[in-house]
């Protein structure tokens, strides 16, 4: 295991890999660039709107005001496998925010069941597609979360498992297909791409990405970050160690659980993705073509054991931002309303709280020194 600090051998964080599915309409919002009242959810691409704008994705930092996003729905123990796709929403969005009715949601592209192994669930590429990426329907809120997985073996096709957090904390693990005796690890905190800090570092002599099943792991604690293959741990970042004048540069905000495979060795990638990537996809590849016209991965289970600072009270229901602590951090705040577009009685958004006029808000998670307050 070695790390880079070469732009070049890393791609840019993966918020920026799957684009929109189709050009969303409407007002962009961004850093200081806050959505009006008329549409104020900043969805994760970008622009403002309304209804699936609020949920998965919509950026609490950007909108209106943190509560314009409906709640994340908490954090659940679970091993996610995939004996048939009925968990999986395979438009997000048609998504109402009821994470109880699914597990993942389709972003983008296509999913498909091998009906091998009990059940196994594939991510497509195709030509058109522009790649697939699922996302869990809940956050974690720290927690372990292991992927059994195959990633894809072609030049240019690129698999990833990671967190990622709305406001853009991000945790990964990539396997550019070109080389399946390697996985690459790192990290982003609050979108900042920081490649002078070694982010990100790859791990050599993984047997057959491609062939073998192995178990992925992020087990990203308040503390501390360790990434491990097959329960054997392989890297470890502190949360001491993230420290940069007097900020924790450490992801601390919930995230959801991301699965993609992704083209990026294609035209409109930046010159050193495609390297990064090991060069342009070759669309008559057999493999393509024998496959009926896709590549693909294969995800036979993902396990998350959550790791919430504070236990969740009974009832539940979703995390919220609340104010930034002194170092300029999100707190988390947790709620018992809905997380639902729909949730008339008790709905969030629907409320007209303003950025600090929570209620039914039970607990404040002090980030900074992994301090926690119950009010
Ligand atoms: C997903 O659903 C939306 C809303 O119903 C629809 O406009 C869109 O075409 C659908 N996308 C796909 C790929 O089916
Ligand atoms: C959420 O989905 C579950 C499972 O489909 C369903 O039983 C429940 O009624 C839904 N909740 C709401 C509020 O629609
Ligand atoms: C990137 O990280 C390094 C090492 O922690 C730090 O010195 C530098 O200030 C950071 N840059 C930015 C833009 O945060
Ligand atoms: C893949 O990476 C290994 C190091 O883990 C290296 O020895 C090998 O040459 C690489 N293969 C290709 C095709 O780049
Ligand atoms: C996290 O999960 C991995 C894989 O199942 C396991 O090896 C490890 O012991 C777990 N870590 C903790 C702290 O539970
Ligand atoms: C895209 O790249 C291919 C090589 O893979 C090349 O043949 C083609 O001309 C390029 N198209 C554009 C629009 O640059
Ligand atoms: C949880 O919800 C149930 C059903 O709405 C309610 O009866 C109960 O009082 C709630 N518990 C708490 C602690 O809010
Ligand atoms: C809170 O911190 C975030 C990230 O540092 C920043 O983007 C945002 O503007 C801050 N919000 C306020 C109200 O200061
Ligand atoms: C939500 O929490 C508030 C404040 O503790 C409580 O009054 C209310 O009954 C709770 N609602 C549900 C559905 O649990």
């Amino acid at each position: 295991m070695h790390s880079f600090a070469s732009l070049a051998l890393f791609a840019l964080p993966l918020l920026a890999a799957v684009a929109p599915v189709v050009a969303q309409g409407g007002q962009i919002c961004g850093p200081g660039k806050l959505c009006p009242a008329s549409a104020p959810c900043c969805s994760e691409y970008g622009f403002c709107g309304s209804g699936h704008f609020c949920l998965g994705g919509c950026n609490p930092l950007w909108s209106k005001s943190p509560g314009s996003c409906e709640p994340e729905p908490v954090c659940k123990d679970a091993t996610h496998t995939f004996a048939d796709n009925s968990r999986i929403l395979s438009n997000s969005t048609q998504y109402n925010g009821n994470a109880t009715g699914y597990d993942w949601v389709v972003d983008k592209g296509q999913v498909i069941n091998t009906n091998q192994n009990g059940g196994e669930l594939a991510l497509l590429l195709t030509q058109t597609n522009g790649g697939t990426r699922i996302s869990s329907t809940r956050y974690v809120h720290y927690g372990n979360i292991t992927a059994r997985m195959k990633t894809s073996k072609w030049a240019g096709v690129v698999s990833a498992f990671i967190t990622m957090s709305d406001s853009k904390d991000e945790i990964d693990w990539e396997w550019p297909g070109i080389n399946t005796t390697q996985a690459q690890t790192n990290y982003f905190w609050l979108g900042v791409a920081n490649y002078s800090a070694n982010h990100g570092s790859t791990i050599n002599g993984v047997s057959d990405t491609y062939s073998n099943y192995h178990d992925y792991t992020i087990d990203w604690q308040p503390s501390q970050l360790v990434f491990s293959i097959d329960g054997k741990t392989v890297r470890t970042i502190t949360k001491e160690s993230t420290l940069n004048g007097g900020v924790y540069q450490y992801p601390t905000t919930p995230a959801r659980v991301q699965i993609s495979l992704w083209p990026a060795g294609i035209n409109t990638s930046a010159p050193g993705t495609v390297t990064w990537a090991g060069g342009m996809i070759n669309w008559n590849d057999p493999d393509y073509v024998a496959a009926g016209g896709h590549f693909s991965n294969v995800i036979s289970s993902v396990t998350i054991k959550c790791a919430d600072p504070t236990p969740l009270p009974t009832n539940a229901t979703g995390y919220v931002y609340g104010a930034n602590d002194t170092t300029g951090i999100p707190t988390i705040l947790i709620t018992n309303h809905t997380t639902m577009t729909n949730g008339a009685v008790g709905g969030f958004a629907g409320l007209g709280a303003g950025a600090l006029g929570f209620s039914g808000v039970w607990a404040v998670v002090a980030i900074l020194g992994g301090v926690v307050a119950l009010l």
